[in-house]
Formats: C-alpha cells, structure tokens, sequence
C-alpha cells in the first residue's frame, strides 16, 4: 500500500469501524421460513479442481496443467494432477452429495478431457466419464448443472491465442455443441463459462487494460454462440436451461460522500455490469465502463477506447446475439468490501486503474482462510437486490457460494455460521425482497485443488485426506447443517444450530 492508500484507509477505518455498516453483520436476526417449492439445492466442484487424471486416457493438457507445471507459481508447487482423483474416484462425490439432501451437483466437463486438441478429434474415453458420472448421479436421483467453461483452456487453444483469438468463439461453439449432443438428454441446466471475470481479468496472459477488454469481449460472444446454439437446435427436444455464472461482490460505500456512494456502485458496474449488462440489460457494456475507458484511453494516447464500443461492424452481435442470451443467471458470490473514490495514476494502463476508486475491508469482519474472503452475509441480500433492480428481475440461481479455512476442521463451526446467515440472506431476498432466485449452490463438496492457493485454502463440506491414497471423503459438522436445512427446505427455530437467543 502506498503511504496516500494507507493513510486513507486508517482515516476509513476509524470512521467506519463506528458506523452502520459494520453493525449491520451484528446479531441478524435469522428469518425462520421455507424456500419456494421445487428450490434447487446444490453443492459444485470444478473438473480441473478434483479430477486429477490429468494426463490419462487421451486428455489433452489444459493451461491449468502448463501453469502449474512452472516452478514458484502455485503454493508449495501444488498441482491438480491427481487432486481428489474424482476420475476414478466420482462414485465417492455421489456418495457424499447423497447424504446432503441435494436435488442438483454442479460440475465442470474438462474441455480438453473430451476434445484433446480444443476443436477436431473428439477423446471417447473422456466423454465415458461424464456418462458414467451422470448414470451414477441419476442412480442418486441428483440432476446435473454442468458447466462448460471453467477456466481449463485446451493448451492447444491457448497456442493459438486463447481468448485472444477471435475465432475462440466459434471453437466454443463446436465444444458446446459436442456437450449437448453427447449430454444434453440428461442435463437440463448448463452453466456456458464460470466467472468470465477472473478469465479476462486474471487469466495468465491477459491482464493489462486492453488485453482484459479483449478477452472479455470475446467470452461475451462466447457464451452468446453456446446460448444460441442451444435455442435453436437442442433446447426443443432437450427442453433445457442455458445460463452464465459471474463473480459479483457486494460493494459498501465506504462513507456516505456522494462521491463514494458513486464509486461503490462503479465498482459493481466493473464487476458484475461488464457482462451482465450485454447480456441480460441494455445489450451493450455499462455505460459508466464506455464513459471511464474511453476518456483514460484518449489521455493516454490510444486511438480508441480499449474497451469495444458499439462500432457498426459489432452491432450484429449486440443487437441479436448476445442481449437475451441467457435463461437465468448463475451468480458466485463469497464477500464484501468498502469502497471510496480514488483517481487513479493516468499512466498506470489496468482495469483496476480504470474504476478510480480504492476497495478495503473493515477490521472488524469475520475473516476465512482465503485473504481476500470477508464473512459478510448482508453483502449477499444487496447484491441480490441490485441485479433485480438492474437487470429487470431475473431468474437467478446462486452457483456458488461458501467459505474456506486453512485446518480442514470436521468440527468447523466458522463454516456453518457462514452457511447459515448467507443462505438466510438468500431467504430473505426471496421473501421479503420479491427477488427470484430459484437456486442455491454450496461451494465446495470438497476440500480440492484452490488454484494458486494450492491445497491450504479449503472450502469443502467434505474434508478430503490428501496423505491418503484413498482419498476419503469425510462429513464436516456444515455438511449435516446444509442437509437439515435443505431436508427442512429451510430455517427452523428447533434445527440444530439455529435456536441462539438472539432468534428468540
Ligand atoms: C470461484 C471459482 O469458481 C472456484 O473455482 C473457486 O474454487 C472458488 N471461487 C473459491 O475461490
């Protein structure tokens, strides 16, 4: 932190540390209710995450299979080579999504398991898994919500510019068609791309400022393709829902400046507008994005915005394909922040540069075992309130949602407080806020592969034993919170966990 961003956060933080906003995540009374009938009830993983297998059977390797491969890039040069061994392994996940009540497992097909190459020859072996792993979840009686994209690139793609490329769009397309062919019988919700955010945003090689907007771009049609793709030839005879899951944090104005209040709803406008907007609002990029980008891009010397904007050769895509392309939207939320204006350095070329603002936490929130992931369950009811009022009220499953720690306790009481007020939130949201949200999903099943935090940031309501070739899977205490709740279809005063003083 520079001493200016520091000393306006100490400055931030003794103001606020008395405000409202921290007293908010105080002693929230629980609202004791069910969820609507026919509420979806899930728990995710990610191929990538949990299969391992990573080079067997005619896979291809993914960029996630290059990246770790690198020595000093992921914590103590962990890699998913063999993660939870789900390929040999799924009929344990199925055990465990059993004993969790759960109507719905959302996973991940990995795109270079079935198409080593990205596009051509097609990997049978690769395509038996996931019939085998949707057999086994049909013996369950658990449907499946598969996502198509999340985040392992074929390295064969990326050889060829990855999301760079503007062809990427139609190798999507063939890959999506691959999986509704092969699947699509059986799954009824798919997911295109999981928070295309971090892709654009984080993703190996695509970061700065242009770059970001470029891959971006190119995820939005993406998805578009894959959405109308399944409209007009599968969704008939599959009868289907196609939606996208985005990454949206809640952002609190950090003090109640307008100018402040003006940054907490830009930052929002960055994170969760940037692909909601084309796709489910105005069919185009927020409007505050074109304004702030294309102003930074002139003062810095560029000939046009690096943001895309609406030229005539784009505006086939904009008009017809990508706004409407979606039946519901997937949102992945974990956390909040405080947020206050801040102009950023003119030089400094970045999406981050572009929002002129400063994002912070207060001290007095509950932390995880992942630095960035504050314990803010109001954060969530916001959130949810700001996409109805943004986006027209629209169907909205939660694709994901949890809480990490480092000890991968049984006995993790952090967890199922986290559990408990979010998905509280959630309830609230729907009955008191009129939102529409028809699904909730618990990340993760298990403790797994946590990208670059390797194995010591665990989400999972199932521990895993990595020093144990078995692998085994074992309930923590939010495992049976979750399968009460969701065996009760919601909150109980008398469930076990629910009845503290402060609900009476
Ligand atoms: C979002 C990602 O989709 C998932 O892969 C990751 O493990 C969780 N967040 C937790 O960081």
């Amino acid at each position: 932190m520079d001493n200016r961003r520091w000393i306006s956060w100490l400055i931030l933080n003794l103001v606020v540390a008395s405000d409202k906003v921290s007293a908010i995540f105080v002693d929230e009374p629980l609202l004791y209710d069910t969820f609507p009938p026919d509420f979806i009830w899930a728990s995710a993983t990610s191929a990538h995450q949990i299969e391992g297998a990573w080079n067997v059977d005619g896979k291809g390797p993914s960029i996630w299979d290059t990246y770790t491969s690198q020595p000093g890039i992921v914590a103590e040069g962990a890699t998913g080579q063999t993660a939870c061994n789900s390929y040999y392994f799924y009929q344990k996940d199925v055990d465990a999504l059993k004993s969790l009540n759960v109507s719905h497992y959302r996973f991940s097909i990995s795109w270079p398991r079935v198409l080593p190459n990205g596009i051509g020859q097609v990997n049978q072996p690769g395509i038996d898994y996931y019939k085998n792993l949707i057999a086994a979840l049909k013996v369950a009686n658990i449907q499946p919500m598969v996502t198509l994209y999340h985040w392992d690139l074929p390295q064969a793609l990326e050889d060829m510019g990855g999301w760079l490329n503007a062809s990427v769009a139609d190798w999507f397309e063939e890959y999506a068609r691959l999986c509704f062919t092969q699947f699509g019988d059986d799954v009824k919700i798919w997911v295109t791309l999981n928070e295309p955010w971090i892709t654009a945003w984080q993703g190996p090689k695509y970061g700065p400022g242009t770059y970001t907007y470029q891959a971006g771009h190119n995820l939005i049609l993406a998805h578009a393709k894959a959405y109308r793709l399944y409209e007009s030839t599968f969704k008939a005879s599959q009868q289907g829902k196609v939606g996208i899951a985005l990454n949206v944090n809640w952002f609190f104005p950090g003090s109640d400046l307008i100018a402040d209040k003006d940054a907490a709803e830009r930052a929002l406008q960055f994170m969760g507008g940037w692909f909601a907007n084309p796709i489910f609002g105005s069919g185009d990029y927020p409007s505050i994005m074109k304004l702030k980008i294309g102003e930074k891009s002139a003062q810095q010397g560029f000939n046009q915005s690096r943001l895309q904007e609406n030229t005539a050769e784009q505006k086939p895509w904009q008009k017809l394909l990508v706004p409407g392309s979606a039946d519901f939207l997937g949102i992945n939320h974990y956390t909040s922040s405080l947020t206050v204006n801040q102009p950023s350095n003119i030089n400094d070329v970045s999406y981050e540069s572009d929002q002129d603002l400063y994002s912070y936490y207060d001290p007095s929130w509950y932390g995880s075992g992942s630095p960035w992931l504050k314990i803010t369950p109001f954060g969530l009811r916001n959130l949810l309130g700001w996409l109805r009022d943004k986006f027209n009220n629209p169907e909205m499953i939660i694709t994901e949602n949890g809480c990490s720690d480092t000890a991968g306790n049984l006995d993790d009481m952090l967890r199922i407080y986290y559990y408990k007020h979010y998905i509280n939130n959630v309830l609230k949201a729907i009955k008191t806020d009129g939102v529409k949200v028809s699904g909730y999903t618990a990340w993760s099943l298990m403790d797994n592969f946590e990208w670059r935090a390797g194995y010591n940031e665990k989400f999972g309501l199932f521990n895993v034993d990595f020093s144990s070739p078995e692998l085994p899977r074992t309930a923590k205490a939010s495992a049976r919170y979750i399968a009460q709740i969701i065996h009760d279809n919601g909150f109980r005063s008398d469930q076990p966990c629910n009845n503290y003083p402060i609900s009476k």
